[in-house]
């Protein structure tokens, strides 16, 4: 059976068993930042086992796509060294949201085993966990596996609930005691049975994991009942796929075999040569490749944090081994479509992507080649020195400077029997990220010290405040007890309705008064996360620590700034239905000018593209819909829908903003309702980085600006060009026509023009000694009609030696010919290249032409007389 037959009948035979079929979810959890990688099938149904979500079925079976590299369940160090172990697998699973539980779960699995799929029964062993009598009797009593094919395992990994069979799925989430199937590959496999000490080895190898979820693990360890038992399952499909393939690897199963020869020849290609078919090196490639393309595929780009640097040290670890293996060019890219071949029918969202998958790996991959090879001479010279342990100086500076990732270094110690000194290693790293923070620190302080009362923002709901007391002064960022007129000030209140820069929101602009003094306000910083510094000068009176003011923003400002920040949320959603949900955002910007926002997709959108998404925000805007703010819990969030960042840290409590038909987390300000914005237009679209673009869009009077200006550009045009304005594009198209015409017939002229100049000029040559010798300017000529010219003068004077000039912009163009029975004598590049040298240029040609350029034309005519001279003295 083919793998892919294998994953059919699996779901097949639980959709027999009243499962409903359900799609795998992205690698990438959409909505859950406790997880790195889809790790599980379970990952998807998480919400309804604890309760919170309802779907139309109570059983359902998937074929899930997981990535363990990274976060709890983390293979990658494994990868090439173990016959099962993968970067990107794919799970079957089945699961019951408290319908069935222990006695179906484990028939049904034993069905499928031995019935179906007809494994031996005496080849399979089961574990459960130590507690559980009950599903060590259905084993034994129901289904009858003898005693000494069950072991049970306990807290086996030093804590209560800490056990190879108690599953869960992170630190916190829904979790239970599981039950594993074994298949026995023989005796002629090292290795020894689960619970035994050399279980490590390739012979017992665990299929299939039935979890009974009954519990709820929250932050603070404590287990919560779930409000119904359930069941949740996992079957490695290549690792099934390898007992059924009667192979004793999962790099031998069909699925594999086609990608390992993709990964030679591509390998061979880039300067591998011929290189070694069996080489682990390959299996880690054929293994990468997978993980690397669905990751991308599913929206992550490779960068120095959170899932793009998962994504980059598994793409840079394929990368070094395909290096090991002599290749010294990028060719793991190239590897996207052999897999497409493979899994592009069951994954179809590979098919679509794969374009895009292909370009963002060939970027990472020529940017890890213009380093690789001075990293791994750093690394072979540190090892040749034959060290116990590589040091953590050289593993940081490789990290550092070289783009090794440190797990790279460690995958290359460990080919030699050496590991990497870790901790000095992370000291480097933190001490590294220890003065960024406090460079950030100070930049976000600006160096102010403060340590008064907190700042209370009012400006949600509010514009003025009266009664805003002065906590702080500083002038010239120093503390003050009051400042005068004309002083540049930093000002801080204990309440204000003045938001400070945040979240890509500008600062408020605004004024405090008061009956004797007013105070510009052209921009809010923060000083500390709730300590608000307004920037800006003393217009009149004095400010001093204790005063009180009417502080107003200014509102148009404001209003202007909202419009863009409402925008950004609509136009985030709708850059999400338009180019697809890898759109995530990278960076924003909203000022009172327009908002720009970067995100994260390959390629320029296309006119329609950017139409459309236009059309989308336009249509929520003309809905006309409420937006409303809503402070809850993190959690609650999270089950909202609430489209939140990953990598990024959220408080317990988060402000849930929703506007028309998107949900974000925002501490922003926004507008009532979505017709407030006005109008929406895109008005630039770039790439930033690799794979980053950049749109900007203008709303409101700045759209209006915009299009105004548009307007006038266009009437200009229109009202130079005398039509109205519409007729403008025929009209440029004609004027563009007429040019092209007249340029042409200009062409011809001075063609004509030079050649009857040619003509007077006849009567200019001079004999030297038999031979004709001309100097002349001809005026209005190019270089063509020199060369024309030139022609016609050689067979008019037969024996001749001519220059001509022409100087047109200020430059001097000049040709010589010989005719071809003189070329003995005198020779057309050395007489070109004398005349030149005398106007500032150089040239050469052919003995009987030559072309040069000059560029004083003030010495051409001295230049042009001294010919005669100098080719008397050749004759
Ligand atoms: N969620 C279980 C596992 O991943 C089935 O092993």
């Amino acid at each position: 059976m083919k793998a892919s037959e294998i994953r059919q009948s699996f779901l097949k035979f639980f959709e027999s068993k009243g499962h409903t079929i359900v799609a795998s979810s992205p690698v990438v959890p959409g909505d859950d930042p406790t997880l790195l990688f889809t790790n599980a099938g379970m990952n998807q149904f998480k919400d309804v086992f604890l309760g919170f979500d309802k779907r139309p079925y109570t059983r359902a079976a998937t074929s899930q796509k997981c990535i363990r590299a990274g976060g709890k369940h983390n293979d990658l160090d494994n990868v090439g060294y173990t016959a099962r172990h993968h970067t990107f697998f794919e799970m079957l699973g089945n699961f019951s949201f408290g319908d069935y539980f222990k006695h179906d779960a484990i028939q049904y699995a034993w069905e499928l085993l031995t019935d179906v799929f007809k494994l031996p029964k005496e080849k399979l062993w089961v574990t459960v966990y130590a507690e559980d009598d009950e599903a060590y009797d259905i084993w034994n009593k129901v289904v009858g596996v003898p005693a000494e094919r069950i072991v049970r395992i306990g807290n086996n990994k030093g804590k209560r609930y800490a056990s190879d069979n108690f599953w869960m799925m992170g630190d916190t989430g829904p979790c239970g005691p599981c039950t594993e199937i074994f298949y026995d590959h023989g005796p002629e496999i090292p290795g020894g049975p689960p619970g035994s000490p050399d279980e490590d080895g390739d012979r017992y190898i665990e299929i299939w994991n039935n979890v009974f979820m009954q519990f709820n693990r929250t932050e603070d360890g404590v287990m919560h009942k779930l409000p119904k038992p359930s069941v949740d399952t996992g079957m490695g499909l290549e690792r099934i796929t390898a007992v059924l393939q009667h192979v004793h690897s999962n790099y031998e199963i069909d699925l594999f075999v086609a990608l390992l020869a993709a990964a030679k020849k591509a390998v061979d290609a880039a300067g591998g040569g011929d290189c070694d078919k069996d080489s682990p090196s390959l299996k880690v490639i054929a293994d990468h490749i997978r993980a690397c393309t669905f990751t991308v595929v599913d929206g992550v780009i490779p960068g120095n944090a959170g899932r793009g640097y998962v994504l980059r040290r598994i793409a840079r670890r394929a990368i070094r081994h395909g290096y090991k293996l002599g290749a010294r060019k990028p060719f793991f890219y190239t590897l996207v479509p052999a897999l497409v071949e493979q899994m592009g029918e069951a994954y179809p969202e590979l098919r679509a992507g794969a374009a895009r998958a292909t370009e963002v790996l060939k970027q990472e991959e020529e940017r890890f080649f213009q380093t690789i090879e001075r990293g791994m001479e750093i690394l072979e010279s540190a090892l040749a020195a034959k060290p116990a342990v590589l040091d953590g100086d050289t593993a940081f500076k490789l990290h550092d400077t070289y783009g090794f990732p440190v797990d790279l270094t460690a995958d290359v110690c460990r080919e030699r029997g050496l590991t990497v000194d870790k901790a000095r290693f992370d000291e480097l790293l933190e001490q590294q990220k220890k003065g960024g923070r406090e460079a950030g620190k100070f930049k976000m302080a600006q160096g102010l010290a403060y340590e008064g009362a907190p700042t209370t923002f009012h400006g949600y709901d509010e514009l003025v405040r009266e009664g805003a007391k002065v906590t702080a002064v500083y002038v010239d960022g120093s503390p003050v007890d009051f400042a005068r007129a004309g002083d540049d000030v930093v000002v801080v209140l204990d309440h204000t309705p003045f938001y400070a820069e945040s979240g890509g929101q500008a600062g408020d602009a605004g004024e405090f008064r008061n009956a004797t003094t007013r105070v510009i306000v052209d921009d809010t910083l923060k000083i500390q996360a709730d300590v608000f510094g307004h920037h800006g000068t003393v217009a009149e009176g004095e400010v001093r620590v204790g005063d009180m003011f009417i502080a107003k923003v200014d509102a148009e400002r404001r209003a202007r700034t909202v419009r863009n920040h409402s925008a950004t949320h609509l136009m985030h959603k709708a850059l999400r239905e338009v180019l697809g949900a890898h759109v995530q955002q990278k960076g924003s910007l909203v000022n009172a000018e327009r908002t720009r926002f970067d995100f994260a997709h390959t390629g320029p959108m296309t006119d329609e593209q950017i139409a459309k998404v236009e059309a989308i925000v336009n249509a929520e805007i003309l809905a006309n819909a409420g937006a409303k703010a809503e402070v809850m819990a993190l959690d609650d969030a999270q089950k909202s829908g609430a489209m939140m960042l990953f990598g990024e840290k959220y408080g317990d409590t988060v402000r849930v903003l929703s506007i028309g038909s998107s949900k974000e987390l925002c501490g922003g300000t926004h507008v009532g309702r979505t017709g407030d914005i006005g109008l929406f237009k895109i008005v630039a679209e770039g790439g930033v980085a690799a794979g980053i673009r950049r749109v900007e869009a203008v709303t409101g009077e700045n759209a209006l600006d915009y299009l105004r200006s548009l307007e006038q550009t266009v009437n200009g045009l229109a009202g130079s060009l005398k039509v109205a304005p519409a007729e403008v594009p025929a009209r440029v198209a004609n004027v563009l026509e007429q040019v092209r015409a007249l340029e042409k017939e200009l062409t011809a002229l001075k063609g004509k023009l030079a050649s009857a100049q040619g003509d007077e000029l006849l009567a200019k040559a001079v004999d030297v000694k038999g031979l004709k010798v001309l100097a002349a300017m001809l005026e209005g000529a190019d270089a063509k009609a020199l060369r024309e010219t030139m022609d016609k003068l050689k067979d008019k004077l037969k024996t001749a030696a001519i220059v001509l000039a022409a100087v047109e912009g200020g430059k001097v163009q000049l040709a010589a010919g010989v005719t071809n029975d003189s070329i003995g004598k005198v020779k057309a590049g050395e007489l070109v290249n004398f005349v030149a040298q005398q106007v500032g240029g150089k040239g050469g040609g052919k003995p009987d032409l030559a072309m040069a350029g000059g560029t004083d034309p003030s010495k051409l005519a001295a230049a042009l007389e001294s010919v005669q001279g100098w080719v008397a003295q050749k004759v």
